[in-house]
């Protein structure tokens, strides 16, 4: 890199904007979307996507919500003009769902995008041309002048061609493109003559879409351009301003966002970010920042699984791990003191009586689009006594006591830092059962019985002690108590009962009891034990000797 970049870039010149209004304004309602999934997205694909994934992903888009869909390019390729044929064709677009087309302004594929058009409800027209000083002096070589005639012309043929599509509700869409590195009165300029050719009015407005194509600049800036043109460029009413942003600098949701707040009625973007380069704007998170500040989105991600399975089975890209709300680890954590914040705002939330979702750590409710609480928790070495009592609990209904959670869960994270990775409840569980249930050594039952008679319990205790068949009876005012004095009959170190607590266990094979044990020796150690058995009264006396076999 280099020690002076100034000699090699420049800063963005800013807006001269005085009295901006945007950063005083919040968001109060949905934009209207445009899904450029099937066109934007589709063309950034090292290998675009067949008619049939167009098709199915298409139908995924109708599902979420979209009403405005740029179906593609239809003058660009084969591929491109039969997919939109068979959506007209075959009826597969609902009346209120229009189809979006892209065309440059240029005779033939205008005529040729006109052809793929016939028979359609709604259609959007959408011409484009690149207004930035760069695209005009590398790929043009035009002056400023020569540029706003490319638009007007494109601009002509397209309305000489209405009349071919009687049936269909025509809307158009005009794209400077490269906006955002465009001088702001030069695509005014260029803007309001195609708008002179196209004659937009309230009742009939036409789209002003304005690219962010190569993200250049912070997103203020773009806020900026935005605010002047909306302030600025004639007939504003007459208009639907969209946003079509891109991510090179990764801020495209946030120049959305305050694209919108400088005025804009429309975005454009894609599931996911996938477009060219770095991407196009993510309209699954603008969507649902827009959901976590309780503004109703207008777009349905109830099960956003499936879309992005769908997404990515079409695309063939992948949602990386850490992507907002859609990404596999965005409701997992894995630090102890989240782990136990988010188990402690969830069973909040859970109680009821608060109004308003506030649980540390989750911005919303994964289960609202179609996440589990199940996958809020997960362990890894990183992980505290909370995660791993969640995780039994939520998956096996193994209620440890808070005491017993401070024993075992740092057993389980030595355990889980020796394997060096994640481990699943099941894991977790299998620990659990080897670690307590399993321990049958030195001491291991034979059999227990009880009398009981005027308040007193006697027991009559069969175990075996390395093997060594060894029985007592002992008495007390219960079943434990007997147990304990019984221990004590035989010479064995003296013990008391500090904790006790017991629950059934869920259905399924082990339709039986747990019991959990501390004991307390003499010379003041305690230790756990849990025993497993269909009778509560043999759990308990397992448990006893898992916390004497656990030494
Ligand atoms: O990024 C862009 O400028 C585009 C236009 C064609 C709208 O995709
Ligand atoms: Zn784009």
């Amino acid at each position: 890199m280099l020690k002076q970049p100034s000699k090699k870039y420049r800063p963005f010149p800013p807006v001269e904007l005085p009295n901006r209004q945007w950063p005083g304004r919040t968001l109060t309602h949905a934009p209207r979307w445009c899904s450029v999934d099937l066109r934007d997205g589709n063309q950034a694909l090292a290998v675009p996507m067949n008619v049939s994934q167009k098709l199915e992903l298409f139908h995924a888009l109708v599902k979420c919500g979209f009403k405005e869909i740029e179906v593609g390019f239809p003058s660009a390729s084969n591929t491109e003009f039969t997919f939109n044929r068979r959506l007209i064709e075959e009826k597969r677009a609902p009346d209120d769902v229009w189809l979006q087309v892209l065309v440059q302004a240029r005779e033939d594929l205008i005529e040729r995008t006109f052809e793929s058009l016939v028979g359609a409800k709604r259609a959007i027209i959408h011409m484009y041309n690149s207004t930035s000083p760069a695209q005009r002096r590398v790929v043009f070589g035009k002056s400023k002048d020569e540029i706003k005639v490319i638009a007007v012309n494109g601009a002509k043929l397209i309305k000489e061609r209405l009349p071919r599509l009687a049936g269909t509700e025509v809307m158009l869409q005009y794209s400077p493109e490269s906006f955002s590195a465009t001088e702001v009165e030069y695509a005014k300029e260029v803007s309001e003559a195609v708008m002179d050719v196209w004659q937009p009015t309230p009742e009939r407005k036409m789209i002003l879409n304005l690219p962010d194509t190569v993200e250049v600049a912070m997103p203020n800036v773009y806020a900026d351009q935005i605010e002047w043109i909306c302030r600025n460029i004639k007939n504003r009413d007459s208009l639907i301003v969209s946003l079509h942003t891109h991510n090179d600098r990764c801020t495209g949701v946030a120049a959305t966002e305050l694209g919108l707040l400088a005025g804009a009625d429309r975005v454009e973007g894609t599931l996911f970010g996938n477009g060219e380069r770095t991407g196009n704007l993510d309209i699954v998170t603008v969507a649902l920042n827009l959901y976590m500040h309780g503004i109703d989105p207008k777009l349905d991600f109830t099960d956003l699984n499936l879309v992005r399975e769908v997404y990515e089975r079409c695309t063939g890209m992948t949602v990386p791990a850490r992507h907002p709300y859609g990404g596999e680890l965005v409701f997992t954590a894995f630090s102890g003191s989240h782990q136990d914040a988010i188990k402690k705002g969830l069973a909040e939330w859970s109680r009821g009586g608060r109004e308003h979702w506030d649980v540390p750590y989750l911005t919303i409710d994964p289960t609202d689009i179609g996440r589990e609480y199940r996958e809020v928790i997960r362990v890894n070495s990183q992980s505290g006594k909370g995660g791993v009592a969640y995780l039994l609990e939520s998956e096996f209904g193994i209620e440890l006591p808070k005491e017993m959670q401070r024993e075992f869960g740092p057993i389980a994270n030595d355990e889980v830092d020796r394997l060096g990775r994640e481990v699943s409840g099941a894991e977790l569980k299998a620990m659990f059962w080897r670690e307590y249930v399993e321990r049958d050594f030195p001491w291991q039952l034979e059999g227990f019985e009880t009398e009981s008679r005027n308040g007193v319990v006697k027991c009559r205790a069969r175990l075996l002690r390395d093997g060594k068949p060894v029985e007592f009876s002992g008495e007390g005012n219960g079943p434990l108590a007997a147990l304990v004095h019984g221990f004590s009959t035989i010479g064995e170190p003296r013990f008391e009962i500090a904790n006790y607590s017991e629950h059934a266990l869920s259905s399924g094979e082990e339709a039986s009891a747990i019991s959990y044990i501390q004991i307390k020796r003499a010379d003041g150690k305690s230790r756990w034990g849990a025993g497993v058995d269909t009778n509560i009264e043999l759990a308990s006396v397992r448990a006893v000797l898992s916390a004497l076999n656990r030494g």
